[in-house]
Order: structure tokens, then C-alpha cells, then sequence
């Protein structure tokens, strides 16, 4: 190797590590994780104590905040998110704009980054009480979009549906309810997606987390950082997993349910086919939230009375590749989004808002990650490179090329 080309302008040598496979970009206080032993705490919490015992605002408060709220605390933060869930009436002509087939990541990214024009002055983060503002506005306004992304995919009128709800009640009181008819909570379905939003809320520095640091690095204001993280997530190697995994269950169902085939397939390096909902960067041992979710999906379905034949194709894949040299040599495991589909399916969310959901929970992270960035002063993002390009050349005129 010539070493000369790992050398910067000043001389001192730049580390290559696509990926960033070894590379730490923060020192952070938010989210532990151990991909080893299969630990994942917020805080210092576990997340299958978190899991079991706290709701997603409480998680959301304790992420950003980093203490659990004592009582006040919650009531405070909740009515300070409840006063600032109202949309800008203009917001409802850009989502009229979209064409009824756009994907909901698309959608809402678009929407996320309009909040900064509805709110200019929220670029402004001089102090902790500006940040508070812009963190409770996000808090606030986002679910009212996810849910109106639903709606007008679905051709419902938009709704707010009723503040006096718990946070999480409300997303699904805002998604589902029926013009002319009562909505009729069900405390399966709320538990459900309060245990699903707190599994995803943060995942320390992946792929959109680390976005929304680096663009926020740059003082673009929260909404726009955010919006960049929910571009990030859109992908089927990241958050896309989840609606990836349901519609490969779905092809495998289609073609006559024969998992031994997909195996193949996912094992042949010829083949770009790769088991979805399989392998994570950083979890070589099985994904904690996995065994959690695993454990919701069965618990859900049976309570709802829901047969779902995708739920016994996606044991059998599970259960062949646990088997299997070529996974177990790889450690590939199943991850969060393995089962969080079938579990999103089971309550009647379509498949392209699988990711959309994800997005909901992940939205407390990556806002204390960029709180975090922000109250630390960190410089901007900014990677080197190792040119491999040509060297010095001389323009050729058009007509000589
Ligand atoms: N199916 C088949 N083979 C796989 C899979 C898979 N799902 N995942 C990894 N492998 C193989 C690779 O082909 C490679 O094999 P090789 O060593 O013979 O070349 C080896 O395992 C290592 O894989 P990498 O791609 O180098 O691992 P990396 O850490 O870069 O990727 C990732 C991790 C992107 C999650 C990968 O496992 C994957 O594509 N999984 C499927 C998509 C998915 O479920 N993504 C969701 C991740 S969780 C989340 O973001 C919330």
C-alpha cells in the first residue's frame, strides 16, 4: 500500500473505515449497547425493564432528558406536547399534493422539513428553553402528520383526535377512527404500539441517528435534521427492513411457502437475495428487542384472534436459519424489524407505513442524540477521503476530446 495517499494536506495520515465498521463519532451518555452479549439500556435502563414497566412518553422524556420524569415532570411535558399538536391548516394543501401512491417515508420527510417553514423561529436553539421549544413542538406536531399520512392514503378526513388521551392512545385515535362512528380503544392494540415505539425509541450512532447528528452538526435547525434521519431510515438496510421483511413473507407465501428455497437463495453469493429482518452491524448474538417483540407478536395475534399464516412461515425461517451453518458462522440473527411487521400488520397498519412507525418511535432518540450534539458544541461533520481519482490533467477543448 502506498501510505502516501492516506496522507492529508497537513500531512498527518487519514484512517480509512468504510462504514465506519470501527469508528466512534461522539462520545455519548444516551444508549448502551453491548452487540457481544445481546445488552441494550437507555440510560442506564434495561430496555426489557423499560419494555415491561414504562410508557413511550416516559422513554421519550428519560432519552432526552435523561432522568425518568417524576409525576409533575411527565404531566408538564405532556401538556406542553398536547398544547403544541396542532398543524398549521397550509400543512393539509402540501399533503393534498402528493399523489395518493407516494410512500408515506417520502411523505413524511417532506412534511417534517415544511415544519421549519411553519416555525422559523425554531432554527434558533440559543438556549435550553429554544430547544425545549423546538423538542415539544416535533413532539407534538409529528404523530398529527403520521397519522394524516394514513388518513389521505386511505382517503379519511384528517383528524386530531382528542387530547385528553394518553400520547400513545391519541397516534392510534388519530389513525383509525371512522368519520360517523365511535372510536372504541383497545388496550391490547395500546400496549402493543407503546412496547413497540419504546423498543425502537433509540439504537445509539446507526445510519439515521447518525444523520440527524451530522446535518445538525451543520446548526440546521431540529425539523430539518430530523427530516434527513427519516430519509436515512427509509432504507431496506435500515428502517425499510421492517416493510422489506413483510413483503418477502408475502412472496414466500405467494410461491407456495417453501422456505428451504429462500434459504438457498439467501445463501448463494450470486444471488443478490438477502433473508430480511436477518443480521445486524452491530448485534452478533440475538437482538434483545427481537425476544421482546417475538414475544408481543404471539401475545398480540392470539389476544387479537388473528391466524396469520406469515407468522408461521416467518417461525419456520427462524428456526431453519438458527440451524444453519452459514448463519450461525455470520452470526445473523433475527433483528427488531423481523417481527415488528407482523405485529404492525396484525393491528391493520399497511405495509408502507411500517417504516413510517419506526419513525415514530425513533423520533425521542434522534432528538436527544442531536439535543445532545447541540449541548455539547460538537464541530461539524465532516469526513476525510482517500482520493483514488487522476491526477493533475489539462483541459481539453470539446472539439479535441
Ligand atoms: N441474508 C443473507 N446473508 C447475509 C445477511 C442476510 N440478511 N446479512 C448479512 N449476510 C452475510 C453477508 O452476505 C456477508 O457474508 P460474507 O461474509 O460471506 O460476504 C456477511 O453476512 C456479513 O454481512 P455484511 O453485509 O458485511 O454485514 P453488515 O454489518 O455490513 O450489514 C445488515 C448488516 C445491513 C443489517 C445486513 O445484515 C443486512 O443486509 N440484513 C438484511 C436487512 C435488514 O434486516 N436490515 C435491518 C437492520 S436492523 C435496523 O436497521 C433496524
Amino acid at each position: 500500500i502506498d501510505i502516501s495517499s492516506f496522507r492529508n494536506a497537513s500531512g498527518g495520515v487519514i484512517t480509512m473505515d468504510p462504514g465506519y465498521k470501527n469508528t466512534g463519532s461522539c462520545e455519548s451518555a444516551i444508549t448502551f449497547l453491548d452487540g457481544e452479549k445481546g445488552i441494550l439500556r437507555y440510560r442506564g435502563y434495561s430496555i426489557e425493564e423499560l419494555a415491561e414497566k414504562a410508557d413511550f412518553l416516559e422513554v421519550a422524556y428519560l432519552l432526552i432528558f435523561g432522568e425518568l420524569p417524576t409525576k409533575e415532570q411527565n404531566e408538564k411535558f405532556h401538556n406542553d406536547i398536547k398544547a403544541q399538536s396542532v398543524v398549521d391548516e397550509d400543512v393539509k394543501k402540501i399533503l393534498d399534493a402528493f399523489p395518493k401512491s407516494a410512500h408515506p417515508m417520502g411523505v413524511i420527510s417532506s412534511l417534517t422539513s415544511a415544519l421549519t417553514a411553519f416555525n422559523p423561529s425554531s432554527v434558533n436553539v440559543d438556549s435550553e428553553a429554544d430547544m425545549y421549544k423546538s423538542v415539544v413542538r416535533l413532539l407534538g406536531k409529528f404523530p398529527v402528520l403520521v397519522a394524516w399520512t394514513l388518513r389521505k392514503k386511505e382517503g379519511l378526513p384528517l383528524d386530531y383526535g382528542d387530547k385528553n388521551l394518553g400520547y400513545v392512545e391519541n397516534i392510534l385515535k388519530m389513525m383509525f377512527r371512522q368519520p360517523n362512528s365511535e372510536y372504541v380503544q383497545n388496550k391490547i392494540l395500546v400496549d402493543a404500539l407503546d412496547k413497540l415505539l419504546i423498543l425502537h425509541a433509540d439504537h445509539e450512532q446507526n445510519c439515521s441517528t447518525s444523520t440527524v447528528r451530522i446535518v445538525g452538526s451543520s446548526h440546521a435547525g431540529l425539523f430539518a435534521s430530523i427530516s434527513a434521519g427519516i430519509s436515512a431510515l427509509w432504507g431496506p438496510l435500515h428502517g425499510g427492513a421492517n416493510q422489506a421483511v413483510l413483503e418477502m413473507l408475502e412472496a414466500i407465501k405467494e410461491d407456495g411457502g417453501d422456505t428451504k428455497k429462500y434459504m438457498a437463495k439467501a445463501k448463494d453469493k450470486e444471488d443478490p437475495f438477502r433473508l430480511m429482518g436477518f443480521g445486524h452491524r452491530v448485534y452478533k448474538n440475538f437482538d434483545p428487542r427481537a425476544k421482546i417483540i417475538k414475544r408481543a407478536a404471539d401475545e398480540v395475534l392470539g389476544n387479537l384472534g388473528v391466524e396469520d399464516p406469515i407468522l408461521d412461515i416467518a417461525k419456520g425461517l427462524e428456526k431453519e436459519a438458527l440451524e444453519d451453518k452459514y448463519f450461525v458462522d455470520r452470526k445473523l440473527y433475527p433483528n427488531v424489524d423481523f417481527y415488528s411487521g407482523i405485529i404492525y400488520r396484525g393491528m391493520g397498519i399497511p405495509t408502507d407505513m411500517f417504516t413510517v412507525m419506526f419513525a415514530l418511535g425513533r423520533l425521542p432518540g434522534w432528538i436527544a442524540q442531536w439535543r445532545e450534539m447541540r449541548l455539547r458544541k460538537e464541530p461539524i461533520g465532516r469526513p476525510r477521503q482517500v482520493y483514488t481519482g487522476a491526477t493533475e490533467r489539462s483541459f481539453v477543448p470539446i472539439e479535441k476530446r
